[in-house]
């Protein structure tokens, strides 16, 4: 694994932003796997910025989120749909037939999620996935213990994940109990991996995931295993290692 360290979260977006856009123009064909959550949030404005001021187009790019909560409809401002749309897609030229997110008010959700395994194959797979460290060392919505050789599926959501997306709702009780996500194995698939670090309050999952062995307990630890994992991580998420 690469880690690239930097000073503190802007520097962090940057630095992503620059790899992304890399592949952008330097594929005719560009697949991302995007995340949502705040971590990434830098990143998409400053893609759109680029967008904005003629740098890039996305016409030719797919994306795939990692995850969509389970029974949030798309237009619930908590929906994940409803956060890509808000942070990117809304200003970018990104076409929306390609812009793919599971859905997690389909009326079948386990056809749901092979059918969002189809359509990622069918793209080609990942170029590049970008992902946020849980706290707990969840990838996605891939919560400790989940099998490394899992594909897209159904969680039941850990209530310390809960109770850390909870700052987005009006109360615990709203925070949805299930979700969709890529599964691990999916995850894997991708061809090269960028993750994004910031923050004291991670500095013990970067530890763990640099140093830890390589266990379904937890799941970033998984990336060990990858050949071609980029984490870009400002001082305080590294200050542990
Ligand atoms: C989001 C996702 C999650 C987050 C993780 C970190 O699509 O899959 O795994 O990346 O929970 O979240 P933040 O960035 O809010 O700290």
């Amino acid at each position: 694994m690469e880690i690239i360290k930097v000073k503190n979260y802007d520097a962090m977006s940057l630095k992503a932003c620059e790899l992304i856009l890399a592949e952008v123009k330097n594929n005719s064909k560009p697949v991302l796997g995007l995340a949502t959550g705040s971590t990434p949030e830098g990143l998409y404005q400053l893609l759109i910025e680029r967008y904005k001021s003629g740098n890039v187009s996305f016409e030719e790019t797919t994306t795939f989120n990692l995850d969509e909560y389970v029974g949030l409809p798309a237009a619930d401002s908590n929906s994940y749909f409803y956060y890509m749309h808000e942070k990117l897609f809304n200003h970018i030229d990104l076409p929306d037939t390609r812009a793919f997110l599971p859905r997690g008010n389909a009326s079948d959700l386990q056809k749901e999620c092979l059918d969002y395994e189809k359509i990622i194959r069918e793209a080609g797979n990942i170029d590049v996935q970008l992902l946020g460290l849980g706290l707990n060392g969840h990838i996605g919505f891939n919560e400790p213990g989940t099998s490394f050789d899992s594909r897209t599926h159904i969680v039941e959501l850990d209530e310390s994940t809960r109770q850390a997306n909870s700052r987005f709702f009006a109360s615990m009780d709203e925070v949805p109990t299930q979700a969709i996500t890529m599964g691990i194995a999916t995850i894997m698939e991708s061809k090269k991996i960028i993750l994004l670090v910031s923050g004291e309050k991670k500095a013990d999952a970067v530890s763990r995931l640099v140093n830890g062995e390589v266990s379904e307990e937890f799941p970033a630890s998984v990336l060990q295993k990858h050949e071609n994992v980029i984490m870009i991580a400002d001082e305080e998420a590294l200050s542990k290692l």
